[in-house]
């Protein structure tokens, strides 16, 4: 989905995860209206990311362990998504890889680029395994051309 900035493309992704209602119309999802949808069924079917993704001060694996609760401490879960989110590689170079502190409110939390927390956040989208609706908004904007490539490659 294109458009200009302010056109209302974050917008329409709150509505279709059910963030947001909307006044007038209404959106089906295999037939049945989002709001006649029980949250917690509809919710584990999505998987997202958002343009504003959180930068939670936990640890690496915690951070992306919290995109899908059930399996908040689940390190091989957390390892599948961060393959799928192409955030391996850079986890593995981190001192204490998936258990590094994150953010600056700890004396030994490391702070990240702003490519490298994205993704991580992606990589929480990817915890979701059982959903079959990904959304993702502008999810490589801050990362370099060639993780953006292969990242969009993977997703096709
Ligand atoms: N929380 C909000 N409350 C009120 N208005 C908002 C809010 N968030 C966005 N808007 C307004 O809604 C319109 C659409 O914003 P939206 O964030 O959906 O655009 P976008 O297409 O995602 O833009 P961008 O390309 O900059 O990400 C804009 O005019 C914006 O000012
Ligand atoms: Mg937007």
């Amino acid at each position: 989905l294109v458009g200009q900035n302010g056109s209302g493309k974050t917008t329409l992704i709150k509505l279709l995860t059910r963030l947001y209602a909307p006044d007038r119309g209404r959106i089906l999802l295999d037939g049945t209206d989002l709001r006649e949808w029980d949250e917690a069924t509809l919710l584990q079917r999505i998987g997202v990311i958002f343009q504003d993704f959180a930068r939670y001060q936990m640890r690496v694996g915690e951070n992306v362990g919290v995109g899908d609760v059930g399996h908040f401490e689940d390190e091989a879960r957390w390892r599948d998504a961060s393959d799928k989110g192409m955030a391996s590689d850079f986890i593995d170079s981190l001192p204490a890889g998936f258990h590094t502190q994150l953010g600056k409110w700890f004396n030994d939390g490391r702070e990240l680029s702003g490519g490298q927390w994205q993704k991580i956040a992606l990589a929480r989208a990817f915890m979701r395994s059982r959903a079959d609706i990904l959304v993702l908004d502008e999810p490589t904007a801050a990362m370099d051309a060639q993780a953006e490539a292969t990242i969009f490659e993977h997703f096709r």
